[in-house]
């Protein structure tokens, strides 16, 4: 189907579980903010429903979404240029998640890797939330319309999935109304992994806090997680190829890479030969230099958590102009009646 009828518009989003940390960063929100005010709208998310999916204390959870929105800002996404928003402040999302819930199949459900992760052993205990997760995030992004969605490696499966969805409701009902949505992966960074196992990517979810760096870490929290990081006991390789089968070399080098707008040739080029108790410090100071900007920002627009739900419910606003026309289409397609003036 041609992208051509809809404007060229990003959609993404971040739980408000835990904290922000340098695989969000460097996954997804640095992209975010690259896309801003190009040939884009550009609307980010904090996604409050679905974080309900696992038990969330509530105050606990609104502090985060707002401790969220502040990260968003801090890390350079503009309230102008912008929509900012957390989704339960824009109900289309849930209702047009309902629609999916009967588009997507179970057997598509079934296959979804997160929720047999997160679930685990006990998926009997799991809530019907969990399950149905990537439908409501199917519609965080076709509420918009969206063509274009800028996330971490670990969403793929999901933008595949809101692609089947889109697709099928076409299909269904003889249209060409949702895009097929592009996931945009880039940069050195994709995939950050634990500091504390190679093989694990860097997530609120573990229990270690020395496996991720957080955006809120001071410098010697930083530089002690970097230094207490897990490598061998390799130098660093002169070549790409070198850091096969090198799994928290390899890590270090994208995130340093990443961090430098670098490529990991030309980090290599220079790093190639050091040895950890070299390339730590060097790294350490870099994370530094990036992150403490963003976290004392953080800091200063947490002191005013009232402007933070004054740019929520402006945000809020302008997406439900997007998102108000779309639904009210959907329903028209499927065969809702609609009302009438009384
Ligand atoms: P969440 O909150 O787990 O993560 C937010 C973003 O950060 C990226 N990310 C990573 N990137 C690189 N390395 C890592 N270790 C790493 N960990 C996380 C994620 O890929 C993501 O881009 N389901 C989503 C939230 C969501 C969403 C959406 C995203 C809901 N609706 C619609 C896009 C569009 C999630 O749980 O992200």
């Amino acid at each position: 189907m041609s992208q051509d009828p809809f404007t060229p518009r990003v959609f993404s989003g971040a739980q408000p579980s835990g904290n922000l940390h340098l695989g969000n960063y460097l996954g997804a929100l640095r992209n975010w903010v690259g896309m801003q005010g190009s040939d884009y709208e550009t609307v980010y998310c904090m996604v409050d429903l679905h974080a309900i999916t696992v038990w969330q204390d509530p105050a606990e959870l609104r502090q985060a979404t707002r401790e969220l929105c502040a990260g968003y800002i801090a890390s350079g996404l503009d309230p102008e240029k912008s929509i900012l928003i957390n989704q339960s402040q824009v109900p289309e999302h849930a209702q047009l998640a309902w629609i999916f819930n009967c588009v997507a199949r179970m057997g598509w459900m079934k296959r979804m890797t997160q929720f047999k992760d997160k679930a685990g052993k006990n998926a009997e205990n799991a809530s019907l939330g969990l399950f149905g997760y990537p439908a409501l995030m199917a519609a965080d992004i076709l509420i918009y319309h969206a063509t274009h969605v800028p996330v971490g490696e670990d969403q793929k499966q999901h933008l595949e999935l809101t692609r089947d969805i889109a697709a099928k409701f076409n299909h269904d009902y003889g249209v060409a109304f949702f895009p097929m949505t592009e996931p945009v992966i880039e940069g050195a960074a994709t995939r950050v992994m634990s500091l504390r196992d190679g093989s694990k990517k860097m997530s609120k979810s573990d229990p270690s806090d020395m496996s991720r760096i957080n955006m809120t870490d001071d410098a010697d929290t930083i530089a002690k997680k970097i230094r207490k990081a897990k490598t061998d006991p390799e130098a660093l390789p002169s070549e790409p190829e070198g850091l096969d089968d090198r799994p928290e070399a390899c890590n270090l080098v994208n995130i340093y890479a990443a961090l430098s707008d670098q490529s990991v040739d030309q980090v290599l080029s220079e790093m190639g030969g050091k040895q950890f108790g070299e390339f730590k410090p060097l790294l350490a100071d870099l994370a530094v230099a990036k992150l403490s900007p963003i976290s004392s920002e953080m800091a200063r627009l947490m002191a005013d958590p009232a402007e933070i739900d004054l740019i929520l419910s402006r945000g809020a606003q302008r997406a439900r102009e997007i998102t108000r026309p779309i639904l009210r289409q959907t329903y028209d397609i499927v065969g809702m009646v609609a009302p009438v003036e009384i």
